[in-house]
């Protein structure tokens, strides 16, 4: 591996000897080859039709097209790609390199992960959703008909390509749904991301995350934190039916949980209005709509998967965000309630 340089933004994610560089920057793509793993033998592209990112790994490569959507990531898929990568004959020298949103780094991530045991993976994510949270800190894995993100790797890649030039293309809602994440990122640190150019900011968001997922690459803890605003988000997206991205559903539940810090006097109103200025600021929904049931709202997000004791959430407070469980359910309903009956506002 050398290294790509000039005009990009190097951010390192310290592992010990997991550790690796994620570049950021326009035309990073192009730098695939100088960031391959020295003696790499082969490379497997895997994309989707719809991604539309062409790269060039610089050796003998082969394209591994997976089908498009969210139903790709599943563990068929997985199979499907082990068993094309043993009849082309790749080996613990080669390289698997995925091109494309979370779905396509998640699957193809798990599935380097598990074939022969574990080979290289080489990230290029063309989503700023991808690039700002789901192709950094190694986690992987694919849905089961029973809940998603059920079966899966801690796997880290060998390398991070961002390159934001390829984000220019993005359909504006795909967009909309990195722009949640990005919102997220607000929080977790004191940073002012506000007037940082979008490569700047891309490259502070993957920083703020490198440092989470150093200090706790397993998520005994701290790593929790990058689930802010995603207790309410993911009950929206399981409640269904009100058509939301995912960054818009994050973005939804950041103004969620800096109201429920309120409520529990861990913030004051100041607080609550900037979560509500950074979301609006991103052009991303801040209102409720009034047409939720508080009930099963409240229900979904006590099954969430991170909840340790009872109702958990990452709350905003005096010291930062941190983990709170056990956050009293009348406490949750009535400030859901109260949301719901100002129209969601
Ligand atoms: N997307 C949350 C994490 O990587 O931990």
């Amino acid at each position: 591996m050398s290294s790509p340089g000039a005009g990009l933004r190097s951010v390192p994610v310290d592992l010990g000897d997991d550790s690796y560089e994620v570049w950021v920057g326009a035309g990073a793509r192009r730098h695939l080859a100088e960031v391959l793993p020295s003696g790499a033998g082969r490379a497997a592209v895997v994309t989707q039709a719809t991604v539309g990112v062409t790269v060039d790994p610089g050796i003998e490569h082969r394209v591994f097209t997976i089908g498009d959507g969210e139903p790709a990531k599943r563990l068929a898929t997985v199979e499907d790609l082990c068993r094309r990568w043993a009849q082309w004959g790749m080996t613990r020298r080669d390289v698997v390199v995925a091109v494309g949103g979370g779905v396509v780094t998640d699957t193809a991530g798990f599935a380097a992960a598990v074939y022969h045991r574990g080979i290289a993976v080489v990230h290029v994510p063309t989503t700023l959703l991808g690039q700002v949270d789901a192709a950094i800190g190694g986690k992987t894995g694919v849905n089961l008909p029973e809940g998603k993100n059920l079966v899966g790797a801690f796997w880290q890649p060998a390398a991070v390509l961002c390159d934001t030039e390829v984000l220019e293309t993005l359909p504006p809602r795909e967009y909309a749904s990195g722009l949640g994440e990005l919102a997220k990122y607000h929080f977790l640190t004191g940073d002012d991301l506000g007037d940082l150019p979008l490569d700047e900011r891309v490259a502070r968001c993957v920083a703020i995350k490198a440092a989470i997922v150093a200090e706790d690459e397993r998520e005994g803890g701290r790593r929790a934190l990058l689930n802010y605003g995603h207790t309410l988000a993911h009950a929206l997206e399981i409640a269904g039916h009100h058509d939301l991205r995912h960054g818009e559903a994050v973005a939804l539940g950041l103004i969620f949980a800096a109201r429920l810090a309120r409520r529990l006097e861990r913030v004051g109103d100041g607080r609550v209005a900037d979560h509500e200025a950074v979301v609006a600021g991103y052009g991303l929904p801040d209102r409720l709509d009034p047409g939720h049931d508080p009930d099963e709202l409240v229900a979904l997000m006590k099954r969430d998967k991170k909840a340790l004791d009872g109702l958990t959430f990452a709350l905003d407070g005096p010291d930062g965000v941190e983990v709170v469980a056990g956050v009293p359910e009348d406490v949750v309903r009535t400030t859901l309630v109260q949301w719901l009956g100002e129209g969601g506002r």
